[in-house]
């Protein structure tokens, strides 16, 4: 058996590719950020064919500097932001359009129209999910509706879709000469085209879309002993590669976390901010606004599922302090700055840039910085957007704690801001309960690596992945219940100022 396995983690920002060893240590990595493009107000876009670019410069960079070839490698799973949606032809390999990314919400209207006439009820059942601009169905609606040549190329099966996940696994598997057109259970269950208990495309909800079925891609195990396929030897890894495991970024996360058993949350803090709970075998409907969606399926196993908190905008959030307002320079200054006052000064932020996900499912919210006096200052403004970030999480445990009937003792984190002190400091006191961070920060790309690993046997079991897991470090909660209580207060008045924005 080959010493290591690899891991490709497409996400919103950056694509990166890593490296881990049998103790699920990283080895090696590169990671480069590709262009956010933004036409107009509530658009977000990223160009597919710079992504295949980075996907494959991240690859040949980090093998390079480890000196490992392809026989090094015992697999490669892949990973990715989930919902953006990609159309291209599989003759060309040319997109038909720029990737519609998650975060876009041009399909408001299609949304909306949803819950107008009874379909949205339909999805809830069916796809788990709330009718909303975030999953996939609206925005392949909106490329057949909108790109010229784009619905007769569908109907024959010329022009196919995919989440990122399934355009890089098509073009490391020979892209227009035979690649395969493969997505996993977890990303086809973010589309509002998959049936949760049947694991398939369903008839009555591609109707809703008036999307033809042949456009879409097989949906196979996140981890399949069977492999999806090889990567071929033109490509990237200048040889062949297992290619058995693909799925959502947030998934990894969980089984990055090692999150298995029923009851086990993560919240993973990105440009946005997903906390998952498992909840085993059992499709559970939340009645808190939360999401169901699949969390992994290992080879034959019975899928297990989760409930899902999305919060689109945290880490995002930070990035416009420093891109828009420029008041930051770089991410890690976010503290500094908010560090320079003692408290928010009154000053709530409520970054609803993309209306508001989880658990308030408001498409038109829009952003707001309340409580605004003389005296504020960018400091208190940067420490608001740090709490914005805890506040929405809050919300979001909240309502898994209604769903499941169960209090959180502790909550594991991941992502970027974790290595913000202060940031998690402010978790722990909105929460009221410990903030628990793991040795390996990167749990996204390792949860791809797991789940590679354990369809090609390089690890044999579920807990010989748990012996991996370590604690970093602990926040413990310092405010008292009336702080708490008084700030919880603030906030949800704040998010209450924010909704139906556009309605006139
Ligand atoms: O659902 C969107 C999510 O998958 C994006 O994750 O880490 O790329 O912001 P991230």
């Amino acid at each position: 058996m080959a010493d290591y396995v690899g891991a490709i983690d497409q996400g919103t920002t950056s694509t990166r590719f890593m490296i881990f060893d049998h103790e699920g240590r990283e080895v090696g990595r590169h990671q480069v950020e590709h262009e956010q493009i933004l036409p107009q107000a509530g658009w977000v876009e990223h160009d597919p064919l710079e992504i295949w670019q980075r996907t494959q410069e991240v690859i040949t960079t980090a093998m390079s500097r480890q000196n490992l070839s392809a026989s090094d490698l015992a697999a490669v799973g892949i990973t990715n932001q989930r919902e953006t949606t990609v159309v291209w032809n599989r003759r060309t390999g040319r997109p038909y359009y720029n990737a519609i990314v998650w975060q876009d919400t041009r399909t408001d209207r299609i949304a909306a129209a949803l819950d107008r006439d009874g379909r949205g009820d339909v999805i809830r059942r069916k796809a788990g999910l709330p009718p909303a601009t975030y999953f996939s169905g609206g925005k392949i609606q909106w490329i057949l509706e909108n790109v010229d040549g784009v619905r007769e190329a569908a109907e024959k099966g010329d022009a196919i879709f995919g989440n990122t996940d399934a355009w890089v696994l098509w073009n490391l598997t020979g892209g227009r000469d035979g690649g395969l057109h493969i997505t996993d259970v977890t990303n086809a269950s973010r589309t509002m085209l998959m049936n949760l208990e049947t694991l398939d495309w369903d008839d009555e909800l591609l109707s809703f879309f008036n999307i033809p079925r042949a456009m879409l891609p097989e949906i196979r195990p996140s981890s399949d002993p069977n492999l999806y396929g090889m990567t071929k030897s033109g490509g990237p890894f200048h040889g062949e590669v297992a290619l058995p495991a693909s799925l959502g970024d947030q998934q990894a996360a969980t089984v990055g976390q090692v999150c298995f058993a029923v009851g086990e949350a993560k919240n993973t803090y990105g440009t946005g901010n997903f906390l998952l709970l498992n909840t085993g075998n059992e499709v559970v409907r939340s009645k808190a606004g939360l999401i169901t969606t699949v969390c992994y399926q290992f080879g034959d196993q019975d899928p297990v599922y989760a409930l899902e908190g999305s919060i689109a905008v945290t880490g995002s959030a930070v990035q416009w302090l420093r891109d828009q307002l420029g008041i930051i320079r770089n991410a890690a200054e976010s503290e500094t700055l908010a560090r320079s006052v003692k408290d928010n000064g009154g000053v709530y932020f409520v970054p609803a840039f993309s209306g508001l996900f989880a658990p308030y499912w408001q498409s038109d919210a829009r952003g707001a910085i309340l409580g605004l006096s003389r005296f504020n200052t960018a400091a208190h403004l940067a420490r608001a957007t740090l709490e914005s970030i805890c506040y929405q999480s809050k919300d979001v445990v909240e309502a898994a704690e209604k769903d499941s009937g169960v209090a959180l003792d502790i909550l594991k984190v991941d992502g970027g801001i974790t290595a913000n002190d202060l940031a998690m400091q402010m978790q722990a006191d909105i929460l009221g309960v410990p903030v628990s961070r793991p040795v390996v920060a990167e749990t996204t790309a390792l949860g791809a690596a797991y789940a590679a690993g354990l369809a090609v046997k390089y690890w044999n079991s579920v807990e010989e992945l748990r012996a991996h897991w370590h604690e970093d470090r602990r926040w413990t909660p310092e405010w008292n219940d009336s702080q708490r209580d008084q700030g919880y207060k603030m906030w949800k008045k704040a998010v209450g100022r924010t909704m139906k924005w556009l309605e006139v």
